[in-house]
């Protein structure tokens, strides 16, 4: 349900928060379940040639996905359900299947690093040509998509993962439109309810349901949001001949965790501006990154575009990658660990992956700012911080 009678007697739009709660129900029916039921089942009853629509085999479609494609396509504002997948990976390799073998792939030179390993192996075995942008940068990333030779597939995040570079992301997908070239937004790091790529054009949202959606570092899934029916068609032909599907308890805890992303994101973004500005303040702290910050590259874009600022920091403390590894080692309540998302604060220093692109700082850590104790979390880290 997306949408509800007023007291004048029409029909309003329900907002974000309530949608998340509302959204992907079962059919109010006396005794019936309040919530989507899970159903354990690969196959289904069927013979003959099955009616349009009829459950057959798992990998095709299961009535356990449903609710949450409702309630993730009610939030993006698309014309139709979204597409669940086996991880954000597999939605993502989905999206980039709009790249023909030698098209040409614009994406963020920061994109999250195991997009850009899957852009490697595009040019590796695709021989596909792979383009690098600052994606903060409109005019260079316009530059970049025309010629004689346009881009088959314009790629975004924004913020970016781990460097938080905002993106003009409308004015993006017109120039990218505008040269005939379809766009892809990893909407992970911002959420539906901070901003809604589909909204300013873009043709495909994909999402690492891992982290903020699901919320609770349990579970690892993807989908894929889409307004287009024959698009939609298409990843759901990929989706089902690559088998990348979910499991049914996944997609339950997904749409579990879903209820409450209003409430997490509102609290993790509102501790993330505080912790940033105490973290900008701080001696031992050489630089932070978040866009809440009024000198912050990506402020202004980010006040006129976001519905806030995120809840993800990159700060370089000072004494470079031996002392970030310190830091990290002295906290007790944050969690040293990769990903994000979760309703628990953790952290993580990005280049002790050698596959973390070149640019992103040796020392960078990456802040996973969770729904803690705001007060909790910064005597945790001004301690630590003050062992370096
Ligand atoms: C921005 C972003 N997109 C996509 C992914 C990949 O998602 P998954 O780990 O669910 O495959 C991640 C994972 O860290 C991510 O941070």
């Amino acid at each position: 349900m997306h949408a509800s009678i007023g007291p004048d007697g029409r029909t309003h739009a329900l907002a974000p928060d309530t949608v998340v709660v509302t959204s992907g129900r079962p059919a109010r029916t006396p005794g019936g379940p309040v919530n989507p039921p899970v159903v354990l089942s690969s196959t289904y009853v069927s013979q003959g040639t099955p009616a349009d629509g009829e459950l057959v085999y798992a990998r095709s479609g299961t009535e356990t996905w449903v609710p949450f494609e409702r309630a993730l396509a009610d939030l993006e504002g698309a014309a139709q359900p979204a597409l669940v997948f086996s991880s954000g990976m597999a939605a993502i390799a989905a999206a980039m299947s709009l790249v023909p073998h030698g098209g040409r792939l614009v994406l963020p030179r920061h994109s999250y690093q195991v997009t850009l390993g899957f852009a490697a192996d595009l040019a590796a075995r695709a021989g596909v040509e792979v383009v690098d942008v600052d994606i903060a940068d409109t005019a260079a990333v316009a530059a970049a998509l025309g010629g004689p030779r346009p881009a088959s597939l314009l790629w975004i995040e924004s913020p970016t993962n781990p460097m938080l570079e905002v993106a003009d992301v409308p004015a993006l997908v017109a120039a990218a439109h505008a040269a005939g070239v379809p766009v892809a937004v990893d909407n992970t790091f911002a959420t539906p309810l901070v901003q809604r790529p589909l909204a300013w054009g873009a043709d495909v949202v994909v999402h690492s349901v891992t982290k903020y959606l699901a919320g609770h570092s349990d579970v690892v899934l993807g989908a894929v949001v889409v307004d287009d029916a024959a698009l939609r068609e298409r990843f759901l032909a990929y989706r089902s001949l690559h088998g990348a599907i979910a499991g049914p308890w996944e997609v339950w805890l997904a749409l579990r965790g879903l209820r409450t992303l209003a409430l997490r994101i509102g609290r993790s973004q509102e501790s993330a501006a505080e912790l940033a500005r105490r973290l900008a303040a701080h001696p031992k702290v050489a630089h932070v990154r978040h866009p809440s910050l009024p000198d912050d590259p990506g402020h202004e874009r980010a006040t006129r575009l976001m519905s806030g600022y995120g809840s993800i920091i990159a700060i370089r403390p000072v004494g470079g990658a031996a002392a970030a590894d310190a830091l990290v080692g002295a906290l007790q309540v944050w969690v040293p660990a990769t990903s994000l998302g979760g309703v628990e604060s953790s952290l993580e220093r990005r280049r002790r992956f050698p596959t973390e692109s070149a640019t992103v700082p040796d020392d960078l850590l990456r802040l996973s700012v969770g729904i803690e104790n705001v007060e909790d979390l910064w005597a945790d880290l001004s301690h630590a911080l003050s062992t370096l």
